[in-house]
């Protein structure tokens, strides 16, 4: 188990490093380095890069018996239900920032013995720094976040990412929401349905960082977070994603799952 004080030490301590890396995120992406990975809409950059070495430095340093597994250099998944384990995606919305230079942020999720304990969504260009804390709640530069209010979802914005569902299951997705917007950070568009911004934020595929964070929001801001069968997701395989307003919930997975739904 670990305790109250444990979860406020660590939250603190991690706190501290984001914002001592926020500090050199200016310099990093003045000397940004593109590179392509499995296609050329799937890039990484120097940023990406330093940023997960820097935390693999800050738990080698004062926590080396916890395991990291991030999205650009640590794939080993053995031992990440047992004891300590840390989830990043050092930069969610890569192409934004490359793009954009907008619309990107950090994600940090901490698991202790596979339950999700801290989870942090740092919002670079906005300076916004949405961290939950098991059993304390969720809160968006130290001010508390409110549980959002169940809504139906014809009063709700909703996001999905287009290239992969039928043309059916958006077109009926569009109809039965109030609208569409796509931020195009996982992460980012996670914060929109934490906040009640959004309805829901669909992702056919998510990677376990994309969604390491979201976990615990969802815990404590009353929001549902599941695959499309209703069954919860595993954090260290990821896969069919949705998080979403109790109100918009089962009427989006009713829609998604008729109409053929969407291409794997
Ligand atoms: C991507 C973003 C994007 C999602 C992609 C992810 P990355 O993350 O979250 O919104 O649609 O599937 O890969 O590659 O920029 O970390
Ligand atoms: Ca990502
Ligand atoms: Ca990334």
């Amino acid at each position: 188990m670990l305790s109250e004080s444990q979860r406020h030490t660590i939250d603190q301590h991690v706190q501290q490093w984001i914002h001592q890396m926020s500090q050199e995120i200016p310099e990093l992406i003045q000397q940004i380095q593109t590179d392509t990975k499995s296609s050329r809409f799937d890039l990484v950059t120097n940023v990406d890069r330093t940023i997960e070495s820097r935390f693999e430095q800050f738990l080698k340093t004062h926590y080396p018996d916890h395991h990291l597994y991030g999205e650009e250099a640590h794939h080993e998944t053995h031992h990440l239900r047992e004891g300590h384990t840390w989830l990043i995606d050092p930069i969610d919305g890569t192409a934004n920032l490359v793009k954009q230079q907008d619309d990107f942020c950090m994600i940090i999720g901490y698991f202790f013995d596979g339950e999700p304990q801290l989870s942090y969504i740092y919002d670079y260009p906005r300076q916004k720094l949405y961290r939950a804390v098991k059993g304390s709640g969720a809160f968006l530069n130290d001010i508390r976040m409110q549980p959002v209010t169940p809504q139906s979802l014809k009063d709700k914005i909703i996001s999905f990412n287009n290239r992969v569902l039928n043309d059916e299951t958006m077109h009926a997705l569009l109809d039965a929401s109030f609208g569409y917007r796509l931020i195009g950070a996982c992460g980012l568009d996670s914060a929109r349905v934490m906040t009640g911004q959004f309805g829901a934020h669909i992702h056919t595929n998510a990677k376990p960082w994309d969604i390491a964070a979201q976990f615990l929001f969802a815990q404590e801001l009353g929001l549902k977070m599941t695959d499309f069968e209703q069954q919860p997701i595993d954090f260290v395989h990821g896969g069919p994603f949705i998080i979403s307003n109790p109100g918009c919930y089962e009427t989006i997975l009713d829609i998604l799952l008729s109409n053929g739904g969407y291409q794997k």
